[in-house]
């Protein structure tokens, strides 16, 4: 076993401590951990962390390969990589053999909080200086990527990136997106690109010129009613990625005639009236991450298009500021850590 330093939850948030990784084994590489998303999926982790398991959060980085394993054949050290939040999956299952490793049927392995396949220890996620990776699961970084900034594409980018190719937008396609954060600002960013008319809802009616910078050509208050009922049946998709849980029906009445409400936000139980979706035969769809294919076309994508997060940087001991700011909305639109002030040996 090696060690790295890295940032554990534990009561009071989170606090520095070493962490063990694996020695590589022939398919793996090992990052030095550079840059680490702060998603509100690492926020929920650490509110609700019952000590049980050990949590280290992240698992959406960038960084170098410093070692690889005798098999690996896709990467040299030196090499820019970028890692999700999934690190392994069965490699067989239907789901696997489809390219969509996110929904394998064994579930995958996440990158923090999961059960490594191999010898079942609990994985730890990427706020530390060194991750040890399968490389399948690492993706090369396209040269003009910025490696802080590319980051969140990861898991907020892949997340909103799936739904948005598998629904088909390209140009014309009318498409909102409610919750504008890591991940809403992203799907923005992506829709504009792809060709989409694109909207924000938001509670937030202060974000509407950062709406318009991002590509966007409007913005409607959530809150107002008024201006949520003039955009019923408005739009081909939704893409729900409010961090709450929250009722859908406001979201589906703005659906238009044989389109779909894709909620990536909030994961948890959803009540839907059979009516709201009848009247339009609406639907309602989720996703979540995205398989390597998809990834590594996303990584291309972004790179094409000049395509990032606006992010926040910050050093890696600021991370418990992160999570309190993130936690009340404060940051446009992500916060990304900065894993430098970690030394690299162990
Ligand atoms: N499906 C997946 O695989 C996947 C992957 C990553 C994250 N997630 C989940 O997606 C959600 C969003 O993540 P994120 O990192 O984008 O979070 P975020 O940066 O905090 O953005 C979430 C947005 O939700 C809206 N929101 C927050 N609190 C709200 C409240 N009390 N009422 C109404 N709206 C509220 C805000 O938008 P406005 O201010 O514009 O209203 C906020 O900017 C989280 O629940 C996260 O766990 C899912
Ligand atoms: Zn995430
Ligand atoms: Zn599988």
């Amino acid at each position: 076993m090696r060690s790295t330093p890295g940032w554990q939850a534990d009561r009071a948030g989170l606090r520095r401590t070493s962490l063990r990784r694996r020695e590589l084994r022939a398919d793996d590489v090992a990052v030095r951990v550079d840059y680490c998303g702060v998603c509100h999926t690492d926020l929920h982790a650490v509110r609700t962390h019952t000590g049980e398991a050990p949590l280290v959060p992240g698992h959406e980085f960038t960084g170098v390969v410093t070692e690889i394993g005798h098999e690996v054949t896709r990467f040299a050290i030196g090499d820019q990589v970028a890692v999700g939040n999934i690190v392994d999956s069965c490699g067989t299952c239907a789901m696997c053999e489809a390219g969509q490793e996110n929904f394998c049927h064994e579930f995958p392995t996440l990158t923090y909080g999961g059960t490594d396949r191999r010898d079942g220890t609990t994985t730890l996620g990427a706020f530390s200086r060194e991750y040890i990776v399968r490389d399948e699961f690492a993706y090369p970084l396209p040269a003009g990527l910025d490696p802080a900034a590319a980051a969140p594409l990861l898991c907020a980018g892949i997340t909103v990136w799936e739904p948005l190719r598998a629904l088909g937008v390209g140009p014309g396609t009318r498409v909102a997106v409610a919750g504008l954060g890591g991940l809403g600002h992203l799907a923005v960013k992506l829709a504009v690109a792809l060709g989409a008319d694109t909207t924000v809802i938001s509670r937030s009616a202060d974000k509407a010129d950062d709406a318009r910078r991002l590509g966007g050509h409007d913005l409607i208050v959530s809150t107002d009613e008024r201006q949520m009922a003039a955009a019923r049946d408005r739009f081909d998709v939704v893409i729900d990625t409010i961090a709450v849980p929250h009722d859908v029906a406001p979201y589906l009445k703005l659906v238009a005639l044989d389109g779909t409400l894709s909620h990536v936000g909030h994961l948890g139980s959803v009540t839907v009236q059979a009516i709201d979706l009848l009247a339009g035969r609406k639907k309602l769809s989720s996703a979540g991450s995205g398989g390597r294919p998809a990834t590594a076309a996303l990584l291309e994508f972004c790179a094409q298009h000049g395509i990032a997060a606006d992010i926040e940087l910050l050093p890696s001991a600021r991370v418990n500021e992160a999570l309190d700011r993130l936690e009340r909305s404060d940051v446009r639109y992500r916060f990304v850590l900065d894993l430098s002030d970690l030394p690299q040996n162990r």
